[in-house]
Order: C-alpha cells, then sequence, then structure tokens
C-alpha cells in the first residue's frame, strides 16, 4: 500500500511518501525562521505559508519516489488538533487528490502520529504505556490498539515544551527552545538551582509545569546572565524535568499495570522526546524495571510527514476510512478515536 501523508498542523509543512514500511520520500518545509522573530508561531502568516509551498511539495516528493499521483493508494493528512488555517491547507489537499483519483481519505489525528511513530521500526505489542511529551500536550495514556486510548494522567497547565521554551525565551535562547537547552544543559552545573518539583508526592501521573518557567525567571530577573549562568540554570532546569518525569512514570506504571497486567514497554514520543537526557535516565530508570524502552528516530520526534503516512497506513490497514466531509478539529483528544 503507498500512502501520501500530509502534515500542517502546526509551522512545519511536511510531505511523505511510503509503501508500507519503506519511506519512498520525504521532505519537511519548516517555517520557524519566520516565526522566531516573533517568539511563537502566528496562525495566520502559518497557514499562509502552508498554501504556499503545499503544491510544489507534494509535486518534488512525487519525483523524489519516482511515482505519480495514480500510484497512490490512501491519501491521508493531519485533520486535528493545531491551528486551523494550517489544518485546512493540508486536509482539503489530500482531500482533493483522493476525489480526483477516487482513492480512499484518511483523516489523521496529530497525535495519533506522534504515539504511533516509534512503531513503524520497532515491534511493540499492544496494550503499551505512552508518554506522549510535544509543544502542546504532555500526557500519558494506555494504548490498548492503534484507534483506542485512555488518558492515565496530563498536565494540567502548561506542556512540557513549553516549559522549555519559555525557559528559554527567559535565557534569551531562540524559539523553539528544547534542544537550545539541551545543548547548554550539557556544559552546566544540575546541581545549581533548586527548582521546585510540583505535584511530586502526589498519587497521580499528572504534571504541572508552570510553576517552573516562575522559577525560572525568578532566578533570571534583574540578572546580567553569563554563560556560566546560562548552562547552569539550563543543566538545573533540565534535571528538575527528568526528576518529575521519573517520579510520575512511576505512578503511570501502576496505574497502567492495575488495568492491563504487567507492563513490558513504554513508548515516549512528540518532541521532547528527542531530549537525550530524558531518554537516558527514563531509559536506565525502566531497565531497573524490566521495561523496555522505545523512542521514535531522533529526526522524527517532532513534527513530520512520515508519522502521518504511517498514522495514515496503521488506519488504512486496519479499514479505518474518513469522509471527505470529515471535520477538521482545533482540539481531538485521543480518547475521542474510540467512539
Ligand atoms: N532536544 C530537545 N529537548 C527538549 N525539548 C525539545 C527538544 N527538541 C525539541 N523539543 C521541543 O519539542 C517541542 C516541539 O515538539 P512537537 O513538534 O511535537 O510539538 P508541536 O507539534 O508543536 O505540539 P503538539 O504535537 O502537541 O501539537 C518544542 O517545544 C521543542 O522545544
Ligand atoms: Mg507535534
Amino acid at each position: 500500500m503507498i500512502i501520501l501523508g500530509i502534515e500542517s498542523s502546526c509551522d512545519e509543512t511536511a510531505i511523505a511518501i511510503i509503501k508500507n514500511r519503506e519511506v519512498l520520500a520525504h521532505l519537511v518545509l519548516s517555517q520557524i525562521d519566520t516565526h522566531k522573530a516573533f517568539g511563537g508561531v502566528i496562525p495566520e502568516v502559518a497557514s499562509r505559508m502552508h498554501l504556499e509551498a503545499i503544491d510544489g511539495l507534494i509535486v518534488q516528493a512525487l519525483a523524489m519516489a519516482n511515482i505519480g499521483l495514480a500510484d497512490i493508494d490512501v491519501f491521508a493528512a493531519t485533520t486535528g488538533p493545531g491551528l486551523a488555517g494550517g489544518l485546512l491547507v493540508g486536509s482539503l489537499a489530500a482531500k482533493t487528490l483522493s476525489l480526483v483519483h477516487n482513492k480512499p481519505f484518511v483523516a489523521v489525528n496529530h497525535l495519533q502520529g506522534h504515539a504511533l511513530m516509534p512503531t513503524m521500526n520497532e515491534d511493540v505489542q499492544f496494550p503499551f504505556l505512552l508518554l506522549l511529551v510535544s509543544g502542546g500536550h504532555t500526557q500519558f495514556l494506555a494504548v490498548n490498539g492503534i484507534n483506542d486510548y485512555k488518558i492515565l494522567g496530563g498536565t494540567i497547565d502548561d506542556a512540557i515544551g513549553e516549559a522549555f521554551d519559555k525557559s528559554a525565551r527567559l535565557l534569551g535562547l531562540p524559539y523553539p527552545g528544547g534542544r537550545e537547552i539541551e545543548l547548554l544543559a550539557s556544559r552546566g552545573d544540575e546541581n545549581k538551582y533548586k527548582f521546585p518539583l510540583p505535584l511530586i508526592g502526589q498519587k497521580n501521573c499528572n504534571f504541572s509545569f508552570s510553576g517552573l518557567k516562575t522559577a525560572v525567571r525568578e532566578v533570571v530577573i534583574g540578572k546580567e546572565l553569563n554563560d556560566k549562568d546560562k548552562k547552569d540554570i539550563a543543566a538545573s532546569l533540565q534535571h528538575t524535568i527528568v526528576k518529575i518525569l521519573l517520579n510520575r512514570t512511576k505512578n503511570a506504571i501502576e496505574s497502567f499495570e492495575k488495568d492491563y497486567g504487567k507492563l513490558n514497554a513504554m513508548v515516549i514520543s512528540g518532541g521532547v522526546s528527542a531530549n537525550l537526557k530524558i531518554r537516558t535516565e527514563l531509559g536506565d530508570f525502566l531497565q531497573n524495571r524490566n521495561i523496555r524502552l522505545v523512542c521514535p528516530p531522533i529526526n522524527l520526534c517532532t513534527d513530520n510527514g512520515i508519522m502521518i503516512a504511517w498514522a495514515g497506513y496503521c488506519r488504512a490497514s486496519a479499514g479505518l476510512f474518513n469522509n471527505l466531509d470529515f471535520p477538521i478539529k482545533v482540539r481531538w483528544s485521543l480518547e475521542e478515536l474510540k467512539q
């Protein structure tokens, strides 16, 4: 089965063509340089840039794969959650191609794309525990099938990616700041600053990150930071985030095992799962409990087209196609997929 997948929910226009598990073409056009000047994504600018780029990228991807549109079996696109303008551009492109070429359309939940990405190259059996850590989401989920998700816990305020990005901004680092913090942190003293550990000790697997950003602001405010200060703040922040993740993971495992029995594999995905410190510490923590940690390839943690094409493949293989009047959904919980 050959799938063309389109991702345009935020600030990347991405097209992938896959043939089962084989990637025939993948193109990601990032708008980050344009949005950087504003310190975040401007929705109206983003949708216009998707519109300008999408046709050319599809043509380029087909050339790269050395096939024509008639060879595509399924057209898949992100239909939510995300920014409305971008979702409309990507989903309308996929729907139009599907209509013209009389091939099925698959509406992909962006988070399902992140969630299933690690299963493209690794054998992971359902049910598994998923830690979704991205720019807009931070959730533990029990994944019982490609379309069966139960939220075990999540953030009550900021997402983990926001904690990285907003703290990075306070340190004068460019947007998005997660990778920048990781780079600085590798050369800093992680014990220099004591940041709060919100919700630690509570018997659930929820998160709260807004206090962390405030704590960083308090350290930074009114100070001329030198390079060493920035490295130490970044390292202490990252260290604190890792501690929070490990503490919450312990509770998430308990919660998972109550309903599904012994946990064998935990999947981490979303942009923040590119962080090597988080991967290493979580991997060690799980190894001590005989649980395998499964991660996406580093370059496929942040938004990309392959994850949408792959989720499209998984859905199409299960016969889960969508009508062309399927709407975009700016908010769309993974739990709603089962209904
Ligand atoms: N190495 C890293 N360490 C920490 N954070 C990182 C790293 N690389 C990327 N990030 C963070 O990942 C986030 C982007 O991830 P992603 O592309 O999955 O988010 P999004 O698509 O904007 O949000 P969502 O998927 O929730 O809609 C940003 O907040 C970025 O700072
Ligand atoms: Mg994303």
